[in-house]
């Protein structure tokens, strides 16, 4: 009974038309249809993923760059990560540019709440456990970097030689953990594109959570912002209004900018543009 209710009130009060729907998922089944479109049109699992990977992409090869880094922060069970490697792997074929994954986790679920900015009324220690050797079993590719972000993070690049960063997945639940992973960006330049494309997953939710920025990962954002004076981690405003398919994890994406970056004013526009009297 519980299930029939469900799938009436999505007919009825689904935001998209059921022929959008129905067209997205035309676009879905149709993968020979060129990852742009169906990017275009969300018709992807995850496209806030592929949306962060194919403008990084697009952005290391206007600066000549062939290879990026991928970061997942909070992998658990994995679907994100295997997830990225599928976004990963088209985007590699049509743009013609290669890509390294990395996956943080502790593997042994959430560690234990520091206090009220980690909203311990809705996460809790343990929660999210990782099957370590399924997983392992399913990737292609990426590489599981286990343990607390506090410390890996910190030896990340003397540890994988990373390609420079292009765009990170961030679902650590936490305040305490989303600010420790934030080290991830003191290492030199070389080690980054000038803007890093971000997905924040813990940043909106119901009235039970009261997600604000007082607290999670918007305090972390804040404090991140707060703390730095040349690079800044800001939401690309009006994303929805260019997409052709709105969606709530338009407000989920963020850049990292880092003004200081030798490449941060490189030009990547249309040249010749005009705008000619009529
Ligand atoms: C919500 S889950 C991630 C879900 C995953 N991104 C997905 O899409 O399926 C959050 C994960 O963050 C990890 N995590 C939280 N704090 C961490 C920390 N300080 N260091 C490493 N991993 C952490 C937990 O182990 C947990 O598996």
């Amino acid at each position: 009974m519980k299930n029939i209710i469900q799938l009436l009130s999505r007919i009825a009060f689904y935001p998209l038309p059921l022929r959008v729907h129905f067209f997205k998922t035309l676009l879905k089944i149709n993968k020979w249809l060129p990852y742009s479109t169906r990017l275009e049109f969300d018709a992807l699992v995850r496209p806030n993923y592929g949306f962060c990977i194919y403008n990084a992409a697009q952005l290391a090869k206007s600066l000549g760059l062939k290879r990026i880094s991928i970061i997942e922060f909070g992998v658990a069970g994995g679907n994100g990560l295997v997830n990225l490697e599928q976004h990963a792997e088209e985007i590699s074929k049509a743009l013609d540019i290669e890509f390294e994954i990395y996956g943080f986790d502790m593997g042994s679920g959430l560690p234990n709440p520091m206090g009220f900015r980690d909203m311990p009324y809705m996460w809790a220690e343990g929660f999210y456990k990782m099957d370590l050797n399924l997983l392992k079993s399913r990737l292609k590719f990426s590489k599981l970097i286990i343990g607390n972000v506090k410390k890996t993070c910190t030896t990340f690049f003397e540890d994988y030689t990373p390609a420079p960063i292009g765009c990170a997945m961030f679902d650590l639940d936490y305040y305490s953990s989303t600010i420790d992973s934030f080290n991830i960006f003191n290492a030199d330049e070389t080690n980054y594109l000038p803007r890093i494309y971000c997905y924040f997953d813990d940043i909106a939710g119901s009235a039970l959570r009261a997600m604000n920025n007082h607290v999670g990962v918007l305090r972390a954002i804040e404090e991140f912002n707060e703390t730095n004076s040349s690079k800044k981690i800001a939401r690309i405003e009006g994303l929805s209004t260019s997409r052709k398919i709105k969606s709530t994890w338009n407000n989920h994406i963020y850049v990292v900018h880092d003004f200081e970056h030798a490449e941060y004013e490189t030009f990547i526009g249309n040249s010749h543009q005009s705008l000619d009297l009529i």
